[in-house]
């Protein structure tokens, strides 16, 4: 039975507050000292007000200058630290003081109005227990809106903002605020924080924020302040607890500009998202940091995943970081060093005599049959929110402001569906308007079945045969996100576009030449098609084009370069 919205929403904070120890914590420091405080209290104002004869307001005011004072600051500074871990927050710790003293208004108010209609010593109780309720929920207050705020409550230097440490992300609890996850096709609702593949349907699984609840909680200004790297969208992401978090490491990934190029083609501006930077060498690692912390927060002991490399290479790291077991299944010209990779990582990695969706059927029936947890692109669901990523930090990296054009190397799609949806996201937190880039699912002629269907209008992409390209993370024949891809870019006023591997390989050329940077064919084909699309019109030659390379171009066959030099012999200096 489903409760109503609100006792929902209540339920769920409770659950969120017991799982986190700071509160935990908070409320066993307030318990203990409020113990104390109760007595010395209690006893201070009775003797002051019978003994003494003092008046009630000097009688209790005096009691809680005895008592209470230092030990709410006592409290204060134990249920700050609890909850700021290893460093001092003065502002949540300013914020904390300022909840104790409304206690003590909060008290005497009390005693002077029960009084009326009770003994003293019955109001006094009454009043200790109300100051107590006001203190701890102002001082709970106090922190969720240290973080969220944009101008801070107490008035503080810029300089004395504290910096957290570089490994902060990793560690201080955060709200998340996951609420369910939602059939991608039916709309069907699925429970968080259990384990899921596809819907009933057969369909990718989202999953929901309460957008609201993110958008009180997260401020632009607060982001800045923290450490940069991936986890710093935690409010956006559904890792509830930091001590699920299975990271090697995501820093934020540079956006290279291509200006010698941008003249040479006379675009407006090329820049590249380089995700080469990323552990494993290639974006997988976003979907895959994600999707390992979650199976560890949701207890799998192994997991399985057909690839074309990069991903079962992200898969193998993460999972043997977290203790768990992965069996990878591969086609057979995987490129040599992904392989080689898998299996130094921790994988069992398999080469198959077959394309990337036949080794997903091996692993649907392992899963079946064993017991394996199907890791396969858009079967389970936390993969696109890792790859989500990528869409929040190109915004923030720009200052709030899309580009015009995103030209992204689709095989399963989940990078493209994912920055869709983070760009929803941002809209619905308010962080972004409702201009959006226009989206440009790029492929390879040899496999380009998104194409095709986008040409034909059609909602489906059926099954691409004979798919061959030399950009291996592209080769996939068959996306079970299919309607997904097709409905972003269409939704986004884009376009899909198909480019041959010789002009993948000229592109890998152009680019490392004129610009230094070493592309992946992946990503060389989205220079490839803004070249094409800039020639037909479909961008225009002032748009601002951002390409994704997916992955560090040292991975795959590099063209031989066969100059010698005999240092024995004579050399031509000024011939060299
Ligand atoms: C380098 C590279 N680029 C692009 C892709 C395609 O990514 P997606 O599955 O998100 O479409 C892959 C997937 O393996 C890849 O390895």
């Amino acid at each position: 039975m489903r409760l109503p919205a609100p006792l929902e929403h209540l339920q769920r904070r409770l659950a969120q507050a017991w799982h986190e120890r700071a509160v935990t914590l908070k409320a066993a420091s307030f318990a203990l000292v409020g113990v104390v405080n109760t007595v010395v209290d209690y006893g201070v104002f009775l003797a002051g007000y019978y003994l003494v004869d003092l008046p009630l307001v000097p009688a209790n005011v005096l009691a809680w200058l005895v008592a209470v004072s230092g030990s709410y600051v006592m409290n204060c500074y134990i249920t700050f630290a609890a909850e700021s871990g290893r460093q001092l927050r003065w502002r949540a710790y300013g914020a904390f003081v300022a909840s104790g003293v409304a206690g003590v208004i909060t008290n005497t108010a009390v005693l002077v109005l029960a009084s009326r209609w009770m003994p003293v010593p019955a109001a006094k109780l009454l009043a200790i227990a109300a100051s107590f309720v006001v203190n701890f929920s102002l001082s709970q207050n106090g922190r969720a809106n240290d973080e969220a705020s944009d101008s801070p409550p107490l008035r503080r230097p810029r300089t004395m903002r504290r910096q957290m440490r570089d490994d902060e992300n990793l560690t201080a609890e955060r709200p998340t605020f996951v609420t369910h996850l939602e059939c991608s096709a039916s709309g069907a609702r699925y429970a968080a924080d259990e384990l899921h593949n596809l819907s009933r349907e057969g369909k990718p699984l989202l999953v929901h924020y309460d957008l609201g609840g993110v958008k009180k909680a997260l401020s632009k200004e607060a982001l800045t302040r923290r450490p940069r790297d991936l986890w710093r969208y935690r409010e956006l992401l559904p890792v509830r607890r930091a001590r699920d978090i299975v990271s090697l490491g995501e820093p934020l990934t540079p956006i290279v500009a291509l200006p010698r190029l941008a003249k040479t083609c006379a675009a407006g501006e090329i820049l590249v998202k380089d995700e080469s930077r990323l552990p494993t060498g290639s974006f997988k690692a976003r979907g895959l940091a994600m999707a390992v912390s979650m199976a560890k927060a949701l207890g799998v002991a192994h997991m399985a995943m057909p690839t074309n490399g990069n991903a079962g290479a992200a898969l193998s790291a993460y999972a043997s970081r977290a203790g768990i077991k992965t069996t990878v299944f591969c086609p057979a010209d995987t490129p040599e060093v992904n392989v080689r990779e898998i299996a130094l990582q921790g994988a069992t990695v398999y080469r198959v005599n077959g394309l990337i969706d036949d080794c997903g059927k091996l692993v649907a029936e392992g899963a079946a049959k064993v017991g394996w947890f199907d890791t396969s692109t858009l079967k389970e669901p936390y993969r696109i929110e890792g790859k989500k990523t990528m869409g929040l930090e190109l915004a923030e990296q720009l200052g709030w402001e899309l580009p015009d054009v995103i030209l992204y190397p689709t095989g399963g799609g989940t990078g493209l569906i994912g920055m869709w949806k983070a760009f929803a996201e941002l809209e619905a937190i308010g962080f972004i308007g409702s201009k959006r880039p226009r989206m440009v699912a790029v492929q390879a002629t040899g496999c380009a079945p998104i194409v095709r269907a986008f040409d034909a209008g059609a909602e489906h992409a059926p099954r691409w045969e004979d798919a061959h390209t030399i950009a291996a993370g592209i080769r996939v024949p068959q996306a079970i996100g299919d309607f997904l891809i097709l409905r972003a870019v269409r939704e986004s006023g884009g376009f899909a576009i198909a480019v041959t591997d010789e002009a993948i390989t000229a592109a890998i050329d152009e680019v490392a030449r004129a610009e230094g940077l070493l592309l992946c064919p992946e990503g060389a084909a989205t220079y490839a098609a803004l070249t094409a699309a800039l020639a037909d019109g479909r961008v225009g030659r002032n748009d601002r084009a951002m390409l994704c390379n997916c992955a560090t171009g040292l991975k795959y066959p590099l063209p031989a370069s066969e100059r010698t030099l005999d240092r024995s012999r004579p050399i031509d200096f000024a011939a060299l």
